[in-house]
Parts: C-alpha cells; structure tokens; sequence
C-alpha cells in the first residue's frame, strides 16, 4: 500500500533527505585519484552518525557499509574497500539515511580527475534524465510518466536505461511501494498523487541495458563492460509540483 505522507512527516523527511544530500555532496567532493573507495565510506560513517543519524544501506540486507561505491562499469551497489580510485574513473556513490525515523536516499556520480568526453556526456543525460523524471512527478499525473520522461530523454541522448533496478517509494522504509521504474509509457500505472515520496534513480549505461551482478553477490555491472552513471533523488509529489527532499 502507497502511504501518503502528511505535511509533519514530510517535514521529517526532509530532513533526512537534506542530511544525505550533505554526506553525498562531502563524498563527491572526496573523489579523486588516490583515494580507496573504503575512505569515502568512512567519510559517509562518519558525518552521518555525528549528525544523529543512521546510514540506512548498513547490515541492510547483510550490506556491510553505509554507501555504495561504483566506478566505470559497475552500475550500482559496489561495496567500498581497498580498491583506488585512478585518475578518470568515474565514481557513482549512493547514500541513504534515517533521521528521526524517516529516510532519505541519493546518488550521483562524480568524475576523478579529467575523465574524458563520453563519461562527461553520459552523466550529464543520466543527471538530466533525473531531472525530467522529476518534472513529471506531478499530481494527478501517472506512474509511467516519469520513467517516459527518464527513458525518452535517456534514449534520445543514445544511451540505454538498465531495466533490471527500479525507483522506490521511501518514507519510514528505504523501499516502500510503489516501484518507480525507468522506463514506461506515458499515461500508464498507478495515479500519482500529493504527500506521495519517492526515489527516482536512474541507472544509465553508455552501451547496451543489460546487467548482471558479480559473485560479490552485490555489485552490478554492465553485460557489455560499458560505462555506467547514477543519479538519484528523493522527491515528493505535492499540490504545488515536485519537491526535491535530498537537496544538501
Ligand atoms: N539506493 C539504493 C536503493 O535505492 C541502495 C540500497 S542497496 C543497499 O535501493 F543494500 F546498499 F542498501
Ligand atoms: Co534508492
């Protein structure tokens, strides 16, 4: 069942939201060559808890750090270690948290150092296919207008959405219903309505959509090895268009 949030607990989830806008932000900032994907886990540790809060990724599910750490190919969920990041790699780091008992979950994806034309370009459309998809989380409108909005702009740009991993609704759980899918047709699934949160990430490889996940049992890479990008917000639907819960 699809809860509506009331305004006191979007209120709260902003807050979660702007707290994991923050930790994503100091992560980002912490991209750059040299650097193991271990660290900037800790950085995350760190900052979250000293603010009271909880990472929500941590044991969830036997995941065993509080952000994930993807570089190139890897898609989504890589587990930080002692792995450096080099010099042009780029890195999609995804965060979640739970303050006052409510969540908040993002991602973006950062380049290291001077990481070249095509991944520049790729996560740029993926960053703006967010964004489309934002601007059709409105009221009154369909589920599948969002991932219409995400797939066409993503597509257009000649890149493929990964159908395998969806959005999310997110309030008190880190996955609620409904699931917000990347791709869809306009006019389509279940009514969007106000007090309604919900993650949208789209996950978007430079080459072909299919994926498959390492013997890790978590990180997910590309079929083809190809470049992959992740941006994520958690956004609510109100009367007044689409709020953005995980600005910093
Ligand atoms: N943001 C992701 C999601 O929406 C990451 C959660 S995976 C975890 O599902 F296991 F690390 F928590
Ligand atoms: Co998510």
């Amino acid at each position: 069942m699809i809860t509506l949030k009331t305004p006191r607990q979007l209120a709260a989830m902003r807050e979660a939201g702007r707290l994991a806008g923050q930790a994503l932000q100091l992560a980002g900032s912490a991209v750059k060559p040299g650097v193991t994907t271990g660290e900037i886990d800790a950085i995350v540790y760190e900052f979250i808890t000293k603010h009271g809060a909880k990472p929500s990724f941590l044991h969830y599910n036997g995941y065993p750090a509080s952000a994930c750490v993807s570089i190139n190919n890897e898609v989504i969920h890589g587990i930080p270690g002692t792995r450096r990041i080099l010099e042009g790699d780029i890195v999609s780091i995804d965060i979640g948290t739970i303050l006052n008992g409510y969540q908040g979950d993002n991602a973006a994806t950062f380049a290291a150092g001077d990481a070249g034309e095509d991944a520049l370009s790729l996560m740029s459309a993926t960053q703006q296919s967010l964004m489309e998809g934002i601007k059709a989380a409105r009221a009154g409108g369909r589920l599948g207008d969002i991932g219409f909005a995400v797939q066409s702009y993503v597509e257009s740009e000649g890149y493929s959405v990964v159908r395998q991993y969806v959005g999310h609704g997110i309030g008190e759980e880190m996955h609620e219903p409904p699931d917000v899918p990347n791709y869809g047709q306009r006019g389509r699934g279940t009514r969007l309505a106000a007090g309604m949160t919900i993650a949208i990430e789209p996950m978007v490889n430079a080459g072909s959509a299919g994926v498959r996940v390492l013997s890790d049992g978590w990180t997910v890479v590309t079929l083809d090895g190809s470049l992959s990008a992740h941006f994520e917000h958690t956004v609510a639907i109100t009367d007044n268009g689409p709020v953005i819960l995980t600005l910093p």
